[in-house]
């Protein structure tokens, strides 16, 4: 078997102070330019575990146990500037909440300048002329003229495709989005996923998608694996999760999940 492009082995995460667990030994393996889903409901572990590929866990929150890998190399003991050097260019994050994760004191040129300069030796004529691409490959409308705007005259969906724009910036192997639609309505969540769904053939890029609504993901992820209270319930492809399977608490999550119903049909030849 070849080696998995990101494997996460027997992770485990928890406080450091007290030694309380939140996740708790999970491995999954990512292959390259598949999609892989992590679902489970709030508060089940997915962005700590997600949060813990990228190097990025919150103070007093670390990893206890396990490793994380990228192409065979572990990636817990990077120091900064390793660490600096690998994210955006290797693996990128679109976080769970994308008004957060932008600055706004920097209007857009000035946010996409500060990543696409710390990776890349680019003038600034070339790091206005990358953005005004990123934007445009992302859908933003007139990009050469929302150059000057700041994260608060965006719509939330429009936010969300320059969060998706900024994690492409530097052209990474793997793309990690958490909860990418979330806050965005019904067909704003479709054209979001469909983004994601194009720019990962488009761009071979290996996706993780991270969710709480295996709906969400029928007919985009290759594999899932399921989460609950920081442990792997059970993981396979998508048809195996969403056909048959065997865990009470996956088919639960397939029954509160309503739209995955209307989207049957379609998804059923469809999962890759
Ligand atoms: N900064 C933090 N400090 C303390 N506890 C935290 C912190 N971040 C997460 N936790 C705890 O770790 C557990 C897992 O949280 P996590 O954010 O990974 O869940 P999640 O699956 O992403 O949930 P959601 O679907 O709501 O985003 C939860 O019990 C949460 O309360
Ligand atoms: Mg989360």
């Amino acid at each position: 078997m070849s080696t998995p492009m990101l494997e996460i082995a027997n992770l485990t995460i928890g406080f450091e102070s007290t030694g309380k667990v939140l996740v708790d030994g999970v491995s999954i393996a990512v292959d390259e330019g598949s999609a892989t889903a992590l679902v489970g409901e709030s508060g089940s572990g997915k962005t700590l575990s997600m949060l813990a590929v990228m190097g990025l866990l919150p103070p007093g929150i670390s990893v206890l146990g396990g490793d994380v890998r990228l192409e065979g190399q572990s990636l817990l003991n990077l120091d900064a500037k390793a660490r600096r050097r690998l994210n955006g260019s290797e693996i990128a994050l679109v976080p769970q909440d994308a008004m957060a994760a932008l600055n706004p004191t920097l209007n857009l040129q000035q946010q996409f300048e500060l990543v696409l300069r710390a990776h890349r030796k680019l003038s600034t004529a070339q790091a206005k002329q990358r953005t005004v691409e990123l934007l445009e490959q992302v859908g933003i409308p007139d990009a050469a003229a929302r150059l000057r705007s700041y994260p608060h005259e965006f719509s939330g969906g429009q936010r969300q495709r320059v969060m998706i724009a900024l994690a492409l910036s530097c052209g990474p192997k793997v793309l990690i989005a958490d909860e990418p639609t979330t806050a965005l309505d019904v067909t704003i969540q479709q054209q979001i996923l469909d983004l994601i769904a194009t720019l990962r053939r488009e761009l071979d890029m290996t996706v993780m998608w991270i969710t709480h609504d295996l709906g969400v993901v029928a007919g985009l992820a290759d594999r899932v694996a399921v989460l609950r209270n920081g442990r792997l319930v059970e993981s396979g492809t998508a048809d195996e999760i969403f056909f048959h399977p065997e865990h009470d608490y996956t088919q639960q999550l397939l029954a509160a999940t309503p739209t995955l119903f209307d989207a049957d049909t379609e998804t059923e030849g469809n999962t890759r």
